[in-house]
């Protein structure tokens, strides 16, 4: 038998507590020896759950208690699981988590105790949901060099724009079904804000990289700019809007990594990944594209990524699973202004293209039916985005007005 503790009782929390007792048989024939729930850690009482006499609101409870192996946080934020699972790792317990807000930002020095203490902090719920990725990424796919992941990481803003997409939804209604549904952080800015697709990359690119990416490093944009409007001119230009992240090594060894809504061509695999659904795509020299596809939050997916991670801490009590990166410094990091994308924009005004001819050079103007009177959208040729910062000033200076502009990906 095994003992483990799991840290928190929300969404997450109690799902890996109900798969722990529901799929106990299961796991056993997969284990050869049944897991235990010690104790449950929350400050809140649960006098119905089946667990009733294992909760705590003491920590000291499970850091003292020898016998639990593996720790599961799954508490969210940093305060105090930063702290916790730190003193769990020093005192030899194995950690599994969903926290990416934890993992993006204290990734390197986790692992970094984890390795000196011989034991194992894996995280494989904290991208994804229930996809398996991190995994896959750091074993199955690890004779490829990879050189971009691409991704749909955020549930509850893949949720909205295909809500605005398919039903001409408003923004905040589908937003108000997002959080109603229990897919949105709570406090939904890390969502629509693009907060939690940036630590999602940020995860990604530095098992992807081999160094710590902050998510400080990262220029990120929401979705809270885009409108009914912007998703009609898309669909005009055989796409549809996604919030992505992406990151990609470039010849010279840098990355250039970003969280920005996108147009996506009907044609790239992330294109029909919709409602909750999260898509990863992970360009490899060997393997060429592989697609991962799945439900990116809820409770049960994502505690089934977290059982799966305690079951594997189980397997490796005595061994360290090599899961590793070492501290970054954002020196391998291109500045966004070298970033190169072509841009969709949506201007007010008249003579539009010949005005955005000479500021621009050749753009391909998008006909939709029914444009907004007055309006007028363009996509540019593919340019680093300080020169196209540039000429967006020169453009606005000629008169004319720009609404929005978006990023065509190249996906
Ligand atoms: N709020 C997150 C999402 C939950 O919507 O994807 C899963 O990380």
């Amino acid at each position: 038998m095994v003992s483990v503790a799991i840290m928190g009782h929300g969404v997450v929390g109690s799902g890996v507590a109900e798969i722990l007792t529901t799929h106990k048989k299961k796991l056993f024939a997969s284990l050869g020896e049944e897991i235990y729930v010690k104790h449950i850690l929350d400050l809140r009482e649960f006098p119905d759950s089946p667990l009733a006499d294992r909760f705590t609101k003491n920590f000291d409870d499970i850091i003292n208690d020898r016998e639990v192996r593996v720790v599961v946080e799954v508490m969210g934020g940093l305060k105090p699981a930063y702290e916790y699972v730190k003193k769990c790792l020093l005192s030899g317990k194995s950690v599994v988590t969903s926290n990416k807000e934890l993992v993006a930002a204290h990734g390197a020095e986790l692992l970094a105790i984890a390795k000196e203490e011989n034991v194992n902090f894996l995280f494989e719920a904290s991208v994804g949901g229930g996809i398996p990725i991190i995994r896959p990424m750091s074993q199955c796919l690890v004779a490829n060099i990879v050189y971009e992941v691409a991704g749909i990481l955020n549930g509850t803003t893949n949720f909205i724009l295909t809500k605005m997409i398919e039903d001409g939804m408003q923004f905040e209604d589908a937003l108000k079904l997002a959080q109603d549904l229990g897919f949105a952080e709570r406090n939904p800015a890390a969502d629509i804000e693009g907060h939690d697709a940036c630590r999602k990359i940020c995860i990604l690119a530095s098992l992807a990289f081999g160094k710590h990416v902050y998510p400080e490093f990262v220029h990120t944009e929401g979705i809270t700019k885009i409108t009914l409007d912007d998703v009609k001119y898309a669909e005009a230009y055989d796409s549809v809007i996604k919030l992505i992240g992406k990151v990609k090594r470039l010849d010279d060894g840098r990355i250039d990594i970003i969280v920005a809504p996108m147009f996506v061509p009907n044609k790239s695999q992330l294109a029909n990944i919709d409602n909750e659904f999260n898509g990863i795509m992970v360009r490899g020299d060997c393997t060429g594209d592989v697609v991962f596809y799945g439900k990116g939050a809820g409770k049960l997916p994502t505690a089934s990524a977290v059982v799966a991670d305690v079951v594997d801490c189980c397997k490796h009590l005595k061994t360290r699973k090599y899961l590793f990166w070492t501290d970054g410094d954002g020196k391998n990091i291109i500045p966004m202004e070298e970033s190169v994308n072509a841009m969709y924009v949506r201007v007010k005004g008249d003579d539009v293209i010949a005005k955005a001819t000479k500021a621009f050079g050749d753009v391909t103007e998008i006909n939709r039916e029914s444009d907004p009177q007055g309006e007028t959208a363009f996509v540019t040729k593919q340019m680093p985005y300080g020169e196209f910062a540039d000429k967006l000033e020169n453009f606005k200076a000629n008169d004319a007005e720009v609404l929005s502009f978006i990023r065509i990906g190249d996906l």
